[in-house]
């Protein structure tokens, strides 16, 4: 029942392949026509704007995440990361974090040539152990979510080989925060992907100082958009110990949960050096996308009034039937003024579309 739903639902997305009716034997070099990019010499370089400007927001991603690690262990005194039950070799591996962050910086340099973007200064949102540590696994949430966005999209292929290897290790790290923060790790069957824009939007408010010769990011940023009763307060204020899983006792959040949101207008400065300025091109604000797993989904927004209103969390899942519910985890809702149906390769689609957000949601 579950295989033949999941093969369904893949032929959906496109990625059934028609297997021949008898096995012919393989080609003579053991390399099935197709394929790209295969036996050539690969140069991992830019070749588009696109590939540029893509590659820079990562790597202004790698060295805010460098900062971060470095800051946390700095600000923090062990006693107060042993009060939130991380010990030395926890801390140990928040600092070999770091080192990755150093080389993922180092790799996105060399592919942009050298012209890249410099090590910031930054601002902080936490004054707690656990607060930091929240904060560590809604940014790398971000980071990565934010690759996957664009990875696929990439003009030089080999360049994206290389950038997926690094992300790869940052979907490690975000898991390992989550444990951290004694959180199921993995509640999800896929990870989603968001574009640049957002991606963008949610990293902009903690850069506040930049090397003047930093390259101008040219992706939007959206205005900011809040959940005004985020369950990341009731999060916090569980007494959940770090642990490599956890059952919830009481689950976090759950399908027809009210959940309140407020959005700023356009036109404000945010970002470094006031240098950026959020914009919409959409019309008036009619529903909320949801954005995790394979999906977006949308809910009406009601009981609108100025820049406020209210939505229903949704139900659903994956796949259909008893498969994993799309909203779980930490994902990513936007305010909309159509449900657009778009899938994870179109949704830069969903862009012109977006009153404010995305906001993290921190479903489960
Ligand atoms: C979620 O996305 C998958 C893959 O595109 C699709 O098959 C499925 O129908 C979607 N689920 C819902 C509830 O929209
Ligand atoms: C600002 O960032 C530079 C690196 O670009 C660093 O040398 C300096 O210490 C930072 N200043 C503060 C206050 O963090
Ligand atoms: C953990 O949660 C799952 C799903 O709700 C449940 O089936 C399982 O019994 C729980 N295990 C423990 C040890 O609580
Ligand atoms: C999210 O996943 C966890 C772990 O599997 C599960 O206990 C929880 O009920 C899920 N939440 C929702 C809203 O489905
Ligand atoms: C969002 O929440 C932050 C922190 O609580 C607050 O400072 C800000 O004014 C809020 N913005 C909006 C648009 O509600
Ligand atoms: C809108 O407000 C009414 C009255 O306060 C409330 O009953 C309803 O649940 C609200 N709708 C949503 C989606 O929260
Ligand atoms: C996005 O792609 C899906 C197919 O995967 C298609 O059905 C949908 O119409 C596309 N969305 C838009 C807005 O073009």
């Amino acid at each position: 029942m579950l295989s033949f739903t999941l093969i369904s639902a893949l032929s959906l997305v496109g990625f059934a392949a028609s297997a021949p009716a008898n096995n012919p034997p393989p080609p003579a070099n053991f390399t099935p026509p197709g394929g790209l990019g295969l036996n050539t010499t690969p140069v991992y370089n830019v070749v588009s704007d696109f590939d540029f400007q893509s590659i820079n927001l990562a790597l202004n991603q790698e060295y805010i995440e460098l900062d971060l690690f470095h800051h946390g262990l700095a600000q923090f005194s062990v006693a107060e990361f042993e009060a939130a039950g991380l010990d030395a070799e926890d801390r140990f591996l928040i600092e070999f974090m770091a080192d990755q962050e150093a080389g993922h910086a180092m790799l996105l340099t060399n592919i942009l040539g050298g012209r890249g973007a410099k090590q910031c200064n930054y601002t902080y949102p936490f004054e707690t152990v656990r607060e930091f540590v929240d904060f560590c696994q809604k940014l790398t949430r971000f980071g990565e979510s934010g690759v996957y966005g664009f990875l696929e999209h990439l003009d030089n292929r080999a360049s994206a080989e290389l950038l997926l290897q690094s992300i790869t290790t940052e979907a490690r790290q975000q898991m390992v925060f989550r444990q951290f923060e004694g959180l199921f790790p993995m509640p999800v069957w896929f990870e989603t992907g968001i574009t640049q824009s957002m991606a963008w939007t949610l990293l902009a408010p903690y850069i506040t100082h930049c090397p003047s010769e930093n390259p101008h990011i040219e992706w939007q940023n959206f205005p900011a958009l809040n959940i005004t009763n985020d369950p990341t307060v009731q999060l916090l204020a569980m007494n959940i110990t770090p642990a490599i899983t956890h059952n919830m006792s009481t689950p976090l959040t759950y399908p027809g949960r009210q959940v309140g949101l407020s959005w700023e207008n356009p036109g404000k400065t945010v970002g470094y050096d006031g240098m950026y300025k959020t914009s919409t091109s959409a019309g008036a604000a009619k529903f909320v996308a949801w954005i995790s797993q394979l999906n977006v989904t949308y809910t009406p927004l009601s009981n609108i009034s100025g820049n406020t209103g209210m939505t229903i969390q949704p139900g659903g899942t994956v796949f259909g039937g008893n498969t994993a519910p799309i909203v779980n985890g930490t994902m990513f809702v936007l305010v909309t003024d159509l449900d657009l149906f778009v899938t994870p390769a179109n949704l830069s689609l969903l862009n012109p579309h977006v009153v404010a957000g995305p906001a993290l949601y921190q479903s489960g």
